[in-house]
C-alpha cells in the first residue's frame, strides 16, 4: 500500500485528501531518533512535512529508492537539502500561491506597527505610563506617501504592492532579472537608498543568507523601517541591533528569525523593534488550503500527474 509519512499538526483537510486516495497515513514525530522520519523514510512512498521538519541527507539517503516526493507546507523550501533530493529522485513540492495574500496582510500589519510604532504605545498605556495627550507623544513616522521598496518580487511581493496603492505610496522593487514591471530597480544598492519602507520577499539562498548587512544597512535612510516576513537569515540580526541601536535606522518589524524559535537576545532588546512569532500565513483558511495543496501534490506525484506544475515542484 501506497505510505505516507506526516508531521504532527497538520489540518485534517489535508490528510483527508490523502485517505480519500486511498493512502496509508503514519505519523512521524521528529526528525531524529528512533520513530523518526529517517528510520522510518525506507519504508515512504512520500512525506508530508513542515518548515520545522529537517529534510536533510540522512532521510533522504534512508528514502531512496521507495521515497518520491516530500511535499512542504509552505513556499520557503529551505529546510529541504533540494541537493540531495535531486540526487535521490525525490520531488520537492511546496506551497506557492496560497499563501501570498495572507502573508502580505501580515506584512502590511508589520509596516503598520513599526512604522507608528503601535506595539510600544499599547505597551505605555497597558502599564499606566499614558499621562495624556502630547504634541510630541509616541511619534511614528508616516506611512501614506513614503517610497516602498520590495526586495523580491513573487507572489507575496506583489501583494504587498497592490495594498500600496491605497496608502498613495511609490513603490519600487529589485529582483534578481528584470521584471520588466514599473518600478524595477536593477541595483539593491540603489532600492535601499531610496526606500522609506524596505520589505524583504527572497527565498533563503546561499546568495541571500545576510543579503541586509552592516554595510547595506548603512546605505539606507536614518528614517527608513525594514520588514523581514521572509526568513530570518536574510538579515544580520546583529548589525540590525546594532543600527536600532545607533539610531542609524528608524524600526524593523520582524516575523522571522535565524535559529528560530529562539529569537537574538539583541533585538529582543533594541529599540523600536517589531518581533512577532512567524505568524506571516497563520490564518485557519490559509494554512488549510496550505495543508491541502500540499497533499494534492503528494496525489499528483504519486499517480505520475504529468499536469504537476512547475509552481508546485519547488527544484524544477
Ligand atoms: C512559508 O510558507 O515559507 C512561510 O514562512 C510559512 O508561514
Amino acid at each position: 500500500m501506497t505510505r505516507v509519512l506526516f508531521s504532527a499538526g497538520i489540518p485534517k483537510a489535508g490528510l483527508n485528501r490523502l485517505e480519500s486516495a486511498g493512502f496509508e497515513l503514519v505519523p512521524f514525530s521528529s526528525p531524529s531518533g528512533p520513530g523518526s522520519l529517517a528510520a522510518q523514510a525506507a519504508d515512504a512512498d512520500a512525506v508530508l512535512c513542515l518548515l520545522t521538519d529537517r529534510i536533510d541527507e540522512a532521510v533522504l539517503a534512508a528514502g531512496s529508492g521507495r521515497l518520491r516526493v516530500v511535499a512542504n507546507i509552505a513556499v520557503g523550501v529551505d529546510n529541504i537539502d533540494l541537493e540531495s533530493a535531486r540526487r535521490h529522485g525525490v520531488v520537492v513540492c511546496n506551497t506557492p500561491n496560497v499563501l501570498d495574500e495572507t502573508t502580505a496582510d501580515l506584512t502590511w500589519a508589520l509596516i503598520l506597527m513599526a512604522c507608528r510604532q503601535t506595539p510600544a504605545a499599547e505597551i505605555s498605556l497597558r502599564a499606566g505610563r499614558w499621562s495624556g495627550w502630547r504634541i510630541d507623544g509616541y511619534l511614528g513616522r508616516d506611512v501614506h506617501g513614503a517610497v516602498l521598496g520590495l526586495v523580491g518580487w513573487g507572489g507575496i511581493a506583489k501583494a504587498v504592492a497592490r495594498r500600496a496603492a491605497g496608502f498613495g505610496m511609490s513603490v519600487l522593487h529589485h529582483a534578481r532579472t528584470p521584471s520588466g514591471a514599473p518600478g524595477y530597480v536593477a541595483d539593491l544598492e540603489d532600492l535601499l537608498a531610496s526606500a522609506d519602507i524596505v520589505s524583504l520577499h527572497v527565498p533563503l539562498t546561499t546568495e541571500t543568507r545576510h543579503l541586509i548587512d552592516a554595510r547595506r544597512l548603512r546605505l539606507m535612510k536614518p528614517t527608513a523601517v525594514l520588514v523581514n516576513t521572509a526568513r530570518g537569515p536574510v538579515v544580520d540580526e546583529d548589525a540590525l541591533s546594532d543600527a536600532l541601536e545607533a539610531n542609524q535606522l528608524f524600526a524593523a518589524g520582524l516575523d522571522v528569525y535565524d535559529g528560530e524559535p529562539a529569537v537574538n537576545p539583541r533585538l529582543l532588546a533594541a529599540p523600536r523593534a517589531v518581533l512577532l512569532p512567524h505568524v506571516g500565513s497563520a490564518t485557519v483558511e490559509t494554512r488549510t488550503a496550505m495543508a491541502v495543496a500540499a497533499a494534492d501534490a503528494i496525489v499528483r506525484v504519486l499517480r505520475g500527474d504529468p499536469s504537476l506544475d512547475r509552481a508546485a515542484r519547488a527544484q524544477a
